[in-house]
């Protein structure tokens, strides 16, 4: 189809493999052209798994392809800048895994790189284009939970492997950078302001030196609260409370929503401590992953802006690295 954008790859990463990829296969704006590895092999391997026509072995052979108009970028962390930048200036479009990079000041350079080439380029937060997190933001500002003030966000697994990106703390590992950008992300979205400042406690793996058990607490303008542990070595769960005055809601499965059940957010009156109040909705089935594509897609073809430009993407790391000065100094910091 002609106004389906044509997308290319950089790497074989799982988070592409298994959800990104065929999410956006599926979407009716994008067609994904090239696959490129630094290992021509497993390019050709996952490329012919997938459906994909071209395989790369390396990067910047994708780059150098004129047929390819935006680029998925779902590389270790450290590697986030340094490669939309080479995309941009390859006259691609960008979609940038999360987060956006190691530091603030690393994503900055974004802005120059967009401003030079003229190209789109965004932070891959998937679940700000879920209907689930829409509606959510819509019933507070509706006003139907009362005054909101307070935003307490839970997000862990557990992971031990050594040879996962996540627990290499030299490229951007770690729970802060991995699941803690969405905590930061999420209430951002919902109170639409930015916190003023921060207090975080902070336990690294002793080996590793990732950070494995993170806590933080966040001041939003109108004595407004995020509290959020994340954690790369305890059970699994993630929820999301958002409570005001007059009632409280659930976001079940706010970050990993399936992709073939309904999402569900619970609102709750409080009326009954037992959830006797509790009124339950559920949303469509969608994959996150192809809204996410299409709606990049789209602005691609002028169709739409991009609703989070990469100043927003900025911002956020902004609060991830005042958050880890609050862990190191014990003091509040301000992003
Ligand atoms: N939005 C989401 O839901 C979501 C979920 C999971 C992960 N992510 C993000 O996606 C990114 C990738 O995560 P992942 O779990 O998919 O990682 P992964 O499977 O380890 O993939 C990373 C890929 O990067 C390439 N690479 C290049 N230099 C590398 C290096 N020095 N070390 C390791 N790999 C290198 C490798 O591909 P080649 O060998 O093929 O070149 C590798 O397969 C991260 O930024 C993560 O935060 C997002």
């Amino acid at each position: 189809m002609a106004d389906r954008v044509r997308w290319g790859v950089l790497s074989t990463a799982k988070i592409g493999r298994e959800k990104v990829l065929p999410a956006m296969q599926r979407s009716g704006r994008c067609e994904i052209v090239a696959l490129a590895s630094r290992d021509l092999a497993a390019a050709r391997k996952v490329a012919g798994e997938l459906g994909i026509p071209t395989a790369y072995g390396s990067y910047e052979e994708l780059l150098a392809d004129p047929a390819i108009e935006a680029a998925y970028n779902p590389l270790p962390n450290h590697l986030h800048v340094p490669w939309t930048i080479k995309a941009l200036e390859a006259g691609k479009h960008v979609l940038c895994e999360k987060p956006i990079a190691l530091t603030a000041e690393e994503a900055t350079q974004l802005i120059a790189a967009r401003e030079r080439s003229g190209k789109l380029v965004a932070e891959a937060f998937m679940v700000r284009q879920n209907l689930q997190w829409i509606k959510a933001r819509e019933i507070v500002r509706a006003g139907t939970l009362g005054e909101v003030r307070a935003i307490q966000t839970l997000f862990t697994y557990h992971l031990l492997d050594p040879g996962n990106v996540r627990n290499q703390a030299d490229i951007g590992g770690g729970g802060l950078m991995d699941i803690g950008c969405y905590a930061i992300a999420t209430a951002r979205y919902i109170f639409g302001a930015e916190p003023t400042r921060v207090a975080a406690l902070i336990d690294r793996d002793p080996t590793m030196g990732v950070d494995r058990l993170t806590s933080a607490l966040m001041e939003f303008p109108g004595g407004r609260h995020l509290t959020f542990t994340t954690s790369t070595q305890l059970s699994p769960h993630q929820r999301v409370t958002i409570v005001g005055s007059k009632a409280r809601l659930e976001i079940l499965v706010p970050f990993n929503a399936p992709n073939q059940q309904p999402a569900r957010i619970v609102l709750d009156d409080g009326r009954d401590l037992f959830g006797g109040g509790a009124v339950a909705e559920e949303f469509p089935v969608v994959d996150q992953y192809a809204l996410q594509g299409d709606a990049f897609s789209r602005a691609v073809r002028g169709e739409q802006a991009l609703e989070f430009p990469i100043e927003d993407a900025v911002q956020n790391m902004r609060v991830i690295d005042a958050t880890f000065r609050a862990g190191a100094s014990g003091q509040w910091e301000t992003p």
